[in-house]
């Protein structure tokens, strides 16, 4: 049942193809619409070092998402590059037969010291989270940690080593980081860098989201355009999360993503794997599938196809689409900085 030409279908018919991979919960930035600075540690629950996956055990089950019918890659956070040798994880996944496109979610603070080791690893590419090139706003925007330019020259880092195409995720905040939006276009027009501006969610329950924070993309695209003419572009490939534009004027790409105004679940190929290994079929889930535990007590990798299989068969979330004050208000979602991006 579900099964269509060898791929993994949901309830609704949507395939597994994407994997995003968390490597570590913790990270060395706060912003408020993930980590909030003046939330205490221990409300932040930080996971035991050896409940994390250790790298055999992330290579083994992405092996079998593979087989299921995944190509594609994330590995995310919290902040990845916290977890230390991470370039032998990246050498592991990468040589994994179906894996075609391998890509690392990071805030860049530690990146100018690891492009080149993860790119010889076989990383692709990078995203890196940046939401304002203002240094107060920065500042703001990252829980007073890190600098612009330690940011800055992470991608320089990146771009040198060739984990291209680069992107930039820009989160954006009604009243925080929204007024210094053009600053940080201007900054990446006319390089290869796309800049991807996201609508603020309701991920999570530290941020206390409210919709009047969220900033809508058409809006956006209004304002932009004012300053520097956008023309639609199609997308790269079906399902793709960010809707692109390119500046009339020749000068690149911006991307929006407008989970809120304009949500994509009914093309949602993804499925997200904690560092504790607790598989999540939505980021806005509530509860996962444990499948740390069965793999130290030596379950067999069949069974563990199957536990994943029947999980994604199962799969009904949509959470974007039936968004409703109730679900906001939903006290048991999954952290951002757990799941990943
Ligand atoms: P590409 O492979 O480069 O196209 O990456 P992507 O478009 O999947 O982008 P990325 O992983 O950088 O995600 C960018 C942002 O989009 C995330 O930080 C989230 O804010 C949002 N996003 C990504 N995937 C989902 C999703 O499945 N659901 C929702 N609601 N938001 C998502
Ligand atoms: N809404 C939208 N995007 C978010 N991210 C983190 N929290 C939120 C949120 N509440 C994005 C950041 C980062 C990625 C890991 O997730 O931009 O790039
Ligand atoms: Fe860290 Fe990313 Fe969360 Fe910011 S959004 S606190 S960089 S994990
Ligand atoms: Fe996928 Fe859930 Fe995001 Fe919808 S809200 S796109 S189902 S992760």
């Amino acid at each position: 049942m579900n099964q269509r030409s060898g791929e993994l279908l949901d309830h609704f018919g949507r395939p597994l193809r994407d994997l995003r991979i968390s490597v570590m919960d913790r990270c060395n930035f706060r912003c408020p619409y993930c980590m909030p600075e003046d939330a205490p540690e221990p409300d932040l629950n930080f996971l035991e070092s050896p409940t994390r996956l250790n790298f055999s055990e992330i290579i083994r089950l992405t092996r079998i998402f593979a087989a299921l019918g995944v190509h594609k890659l994330r590995i995310t956070g919290g902040e990845p590059l916290l977890r230390k040798n991470l370039d032998e994880l990246v050498a592991g996944l990468t040589a994994l037969p179906g894996i075609n496109d391998v890509a690392l979610t990071t805030n860049a603070s530690l990146l100018d010291r690891h492009a080149l080791a993860l790119k010889q690893a076989g990383l692709g590419r990078v995203t890196v989270s940046l939401d304002s090139i203002n240094p107060e706003v920065f500042q703001q925007m990252t829980g007073h940690r890190g600098s612009v330019e330690q940011v800055l020259a992470g991608i320089d880092a990146a771009q040198a080593a060739g984990l291209t195409p680069i992107k930039i995720n820009v989160v954006v905040q009604r009243g925080a980081n929204d007024h210094t939006l053009l600053e940080l276009l201007e900054h990446f027009r006319g390089t290869k860098i796309i800049v991807r501006l996201i609508e603020y969610m309701d991920v999570g329950n530290l941020n206390h989201w409210k919709p009047e924070n969220t900033v809508n993309s058409i809006a956006l695209v209004e304002m932009i355009s004012q300053k520097w003419p956008l023309k639609p572009l199609d997308e790269n490939y079906h399902g793709e999360v960010a809707q692109r534009w390119a500046y009339v004027d020749g000068k690149g790409e911006i991307g929006l993503i407008s989970s809120v105004s304009e949500p994509f679940c009914g093309s949602c190929t993804r499925a997200r794997l904690s560092s504790d290994g607790v598989l999540y079929n939505c980021l806005f889930a509530t509860q996962g599938l444990d499948l740390r535990s069965p793999m130290r007590e030596g379950i067999s990798d069949e069974d563990l196809a199957e536990m994943i299989t029947e999980s994604w068969h199962m799969r009904r979330d949509r959470y974007s689409e039936v968004r409703s004050e109730a679900s906001v208000a939903r006290s048991n979602k999954v952290e951002m900085y757990y799941i990943g991006g």
